[in-house]
């Protein structure tokens, strides 16, 4: 028996070896029902070899794959309950777009007044009611995409999984896909499993993120998560912009550690003594640090403007702090900062943050 809370999905030890090399390594995940679950990683990271297993077109080499209950070793790709949408969205092109919809339903041998009225309720789902006598060719990238979407949906699979769907589309575009993939997901109640090297996508689309590298899996957690509470520094540089400082634990255990270019730096005990004298790695985002044309009375790190960068909505000001080669990217959005001005490179300015801005990572 399976309850709703089991995951629908779930992954145990799953490692896959092509010859000696292993394209997944030890990989333990579990996916819950109704989740929008996202394998964020660079490329070669092993994210479309998991997919893969998990569709069942590639036999995993050690682990489990459970789905459902049911374990998959000996399930064939269509006795799954997974249907799989391919990055370059092949649609058939001798095909229209009903019968492309429609191409999947053979199997079930509905009725032409069956299969009509699904390819309907697919048609009007994509928004594309009225297309559905068009031919591959006569539809844009978007539309072509979303026809490839109706034809996984229309089997109402347990779980989707989408490799890169949108990768092939201007940004405009997939901003707009990624939205109406959001909102089809959370009207259908489908687990989709979605793969993707584009962070921002990621983070605006999942309910929870698998970050992947060289076949492993460095940090699940939800776009906040990640975002907050980076483990390491290849995640936290990889999620949005950050600044990073080489620190010097205190011997004697003491709650501050000396920061490069910023002095003494509260951590409230995050950062364990040591007395070999080794680095830690300590991080603060862009966005967490605050902009002032006097020194704050509440202290702060003198500093120079070097650059000014306009992002559309906000500056990024690079400010250069005493013995710091790299400058330190501050975040200035509408009224969090007291400088009148924008401020103009080789102006004197001060930083200053919170404590629970410091992050403290793992060394990796
Ligand atoms: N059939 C195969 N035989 C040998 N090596 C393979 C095979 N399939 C994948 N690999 C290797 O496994 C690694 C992971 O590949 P995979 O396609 O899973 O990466 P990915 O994370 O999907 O990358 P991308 O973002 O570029 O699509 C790569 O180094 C790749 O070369
Ligand atoms: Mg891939």
């Amino acid at each position: 028996m399976t309850e709703p809370s089991d995951p629908l999905i779930s992954i145990r030890d799953v490692s896959k070896r092509f010859g000696t090399f292993k394209a997944v390594d030890g990989v333990s995940l579990d996916i819950r029902r109704g989740e929008f679950f996202s394998l964020l990683g660079a490329s070669g990271s092993g994210k479309t070899t998991l997919l893969r297993m998990l569709a069942g077109f590639e036999a995993v080499s050690d682990g489990r794959i459970v789905i459902d209950g049911q374990a998959m070793e000996e399930v064939p790709p269509h006795f799954r309950p997974i249907n799989m949408v391919f990055q370059n969205y092949a649609i058939f092109p001798h095909l229209n777009v009903r019968d492309n919809i429609a191409y999947g339903l053979r199997k079930f041998r509905p009725t032409p007044a069956q299969r009509e009225a699904m390819v309907d309720e697919m048609l009007d789902l994509i928004k594309l009611p009225g297309y559905g006598n068009r031919r591959a060719h006569e539809l844009s990238g978007g539309q072509r995409q979303r026809v490839a979407l109706a034809r996984a949906l229309i089997l109402k699979p347990k779980v989707l999984l989408l490799d890169e769907p949108l990768g092939a589309l201007d940004k405009q575009l997939r901003e707009q896909m990624q939205l109406e993939l959001r909102l089809l997901q959370q009207k259908l109640g489908i687990t989709f499993v979605l793969v993707t090297h584009d962070q921002e996508e990621a983070l605006t689309l999942s309910d929870r993120i698998a970050v992947m590298s060289k076949g492993a899996v460095i940090q699940v957690d939800t776009p906040t998560g990640l975002y907050e509470r980076p483990k390491n520094r290849v995640i936290a540089g990889f999620i949005g912009n950050m600044n990073f400082f080489d620190a010097t634990p205190s011997s004697t255990g003491s709650p501050q550690v000396d920061v490069q270019g910023l002095g003494l730096v509260a951590v409230n005990g995050r950062v364990r003594a040591r007395s070999d004298g080794a680095t830690t790695l300590i991080a603060i985002r862009p966005e967490k640090l605050a902009l002032h044309s006097e020194a704050p009375v509440t202290g702060g790190v003198a500093g120079v403007v070097q650059a000014l960068q306009y992002l559309g909505g906000r500056h990024m000001v690079h400010v250069t702090l005493a013995g710091r080669d790299t400058p330190v990217a501050v975040a200035l959005q509408g009224g969090q900062a007291d400088v009148t001005l924008t401020p103009a490179p080789g102006q004197p300015v001060w930083i200053s943050w919170k404590d629970d801005a410091v992050l403290v990572l793992d060394a990796d």
